[in-house]
């Protein structure tokens, strides 16, 4: 006998869960299938949250190495335990995954333990048990594309997942990829004593940030000591007893040469992850990239049955997925959930970080959009400079004529934090006036935003 929900969705991921959690406080009688033995997905369990408590350890192991000399603290022998880094990295993913958990049974959403699979539109098995609900929604998430000739095992060859486990630190780690995880996770190693090459395909890092950008970001970490083959792809790497060979070339053709690593990280995208799920049964489409055919509402071609998530198109991120998840719950309540893709944030979190919401000056000039650009340097700002953080600088990027917000960047120490009220003010609809009227704290690093807002005009103060 079928046990019956009002809404069942499969995926505890940051899409699932939320979308869970907010489909119980509307009063739904709500189930999560989760095939991992812990909840939170990717994002918490070997995504988003192992990496920042890696990226922390070695970036606090690098201050304490290279940073404190010039505040005049000496601390004599740096070392670092990798056993007890790995070990704290496993307390934060268990805390935060465990709270999940919790969230569950405060809202009283059902976990339904192992892997599910449509029976037919409005019906899913997991291990055995058969499951009926009116809305069934799929939050099954993204996994690593794989590379023919580079065969992952995830103790030499790797994944962003065994790239988060090594014991310790590698001689040579070659990266293929110059996209997110590759320079995350990159970064982590080479803090703490790696040779890093990023093996990239096309001739520049991060594809979807705006080019400045990249282009600043390319030579801070290359100042850093990352070496990077831009216009390079990897044919083929043969793990041995003494580490791993790989195959490389130009990418328009030429002539290969080997790069010997001891560890190669594989960080060339994620691809929408809906195996055993048997879409088939229940009719579900995809596209031609394996996504899952949602439209505005995220409704898919069968009535009752919607996806969220990096299992939809749209940017693979924690919080997109999250917004899905509650917009989507609001409207099976009869209420308007909404999401706005044109102010999502999105962040890097390398040292410095870099940050963006909305248009890149290349999608402004694509798209044949008259612009101003306001742009300010971290070097002229008082709390940069006594923090000895002043790399990097903000872009506004405003409608010629009506100066409308369009878009934002920074490169700089607390990026990420600093592009939250960029991102308000996008959602507000905000001018870039509009920003630079507001009060910023001084000394602050929010005031390199105010300024780069008043630059717009021409009207920066402190430069
Ligand atoms: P997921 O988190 O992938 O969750 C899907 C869940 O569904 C999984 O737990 C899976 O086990 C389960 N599942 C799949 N099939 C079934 C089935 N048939 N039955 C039951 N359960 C099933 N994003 C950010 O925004 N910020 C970051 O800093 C960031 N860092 C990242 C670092 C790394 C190394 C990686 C790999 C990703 C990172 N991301 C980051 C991306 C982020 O993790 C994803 O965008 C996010 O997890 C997507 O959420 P989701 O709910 O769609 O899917
Ligand atoms: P990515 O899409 O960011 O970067 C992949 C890179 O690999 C691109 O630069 C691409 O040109 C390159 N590439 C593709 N094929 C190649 C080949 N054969 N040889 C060499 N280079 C090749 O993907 P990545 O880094 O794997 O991350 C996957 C997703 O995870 C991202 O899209 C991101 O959304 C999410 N993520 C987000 C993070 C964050 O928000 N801070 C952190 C980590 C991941």
């Amino acid at each position: 006998m079928a046990e019956n929900f009002d809404v069942i969705v499969i995926g505890a991921g940051p899409g699932g869960y939320v979308c869970a959690i907010r489909a119980a406080q509307l009063g739904f009688k709500v189930a999560c299938v989760e095939k991992r033995a812990t909840l939170g997905g990717t994002c918490l369990n070997i995504g988003c949250i192992p990496s920042k408590a890696l990226l922390q350890s070695s970036e606090d192991f690098d201050h304490a190495k290279h940073g404190l000399k010039d505040h005049g603290i000496a601390v004599g022998e740096v070392s670092i335990d990798i056993a007890r880094m790995q070990a704290r990295k496993a307390e934060v993913v268990g805390a935060n995954t465990k709270g999940i958990e919790f969230l569950f049974k405060k809202n009283k959403v059902t976990w339904i333990k192992g892997a599910a699979a449509f029976t037919g539109p409005g019906a899913i098995e997991v291990a055995g048990q058969a499951y009926t609900a009116k809305h069934i929604i799929i939050a099954t998430g993204s996994d690593s594309v794989p590379l023919k000739g580079v065969e992952v095992d995830e103790k030499r060859i790797v994944t962003s997942t065994g790239a988060l486990e090594l014991d310790k630190v590698p001689g040579h780690l070659v990266v293929i990829g110059g996209g997110v995880i590759g320079l995350e996770l990159g970064s982590v190693w080479r803090r703490l004593g790696a040779e890093v090459t990023v093996v990239e395909f096309l001739e520049r890092i991060t594809p979807g940030l705006d080019g400045e950008i990249s282009k600043t970001f390319q030579q801070m970490l290359a100042k850093q000591g990352f070496k990077f083959k831009l216009g390079h792809k990897v044919t083929s790497a043969k793990a041995d007893a003494k580490g791993v060979t790989l195959t490389v070339e130009p990418a328009k053709g030429g002539a290969a040469e080997e790069i010997k690593a001891d560890i190669v990280l594989l960080a060339i995208g994620r691809y929408a992850y809906t195996e055993g799920l048997n879409l088939a049964a229940a009719g579900v489409e995809t596209d031609e990239r394996g996504r899952i055919k949602a439209g505005k509402h995220f409704e898919t071609n069968v009535p009752g049955i919607y996806a969220i998530g990096d299992v939809i198109a749209g940017p693979m991120l924690a919080h997109k997925a999250e917004e899905e998840g509650v917009a989507l719950a609001e409207r099976l309540a009869g209420q308007a959930g909404h999401v706005n893709y044109g102010a999502i944030p999105s962040v890097v979190y390398t040292w410095p970080e870099v940050a963006a919401v909305g248009a890149t000056e290349e999608e402004l000039k694509a798209a044949g959009v008259q612009y101003t650009v306001g742009k300010f340097p971290f070097m002229a700002n008082g709390r940069a400079r006594a923090m000895g953080c002043t790399d990097g600088f903000a872009k506004v990027l405003a409608e010629k004529g009506t100066d409308k917000l369009l878009g934002a960047h920074i490169i700089g120490p607390d990026a990420g934090t600093l592009i939250a009220e960029l991102a308000t003010a996008l959602e507000f609809g905000a001018s870039a006036e509009d920003v630079a009227r507001v009060c910023h704290a001084h000394p602050t690093l929010n005031e390199v935003v105010k300024e780069a807002a008043l630059a717009a005009d021409g009207r920066a103060i402190h430069i």
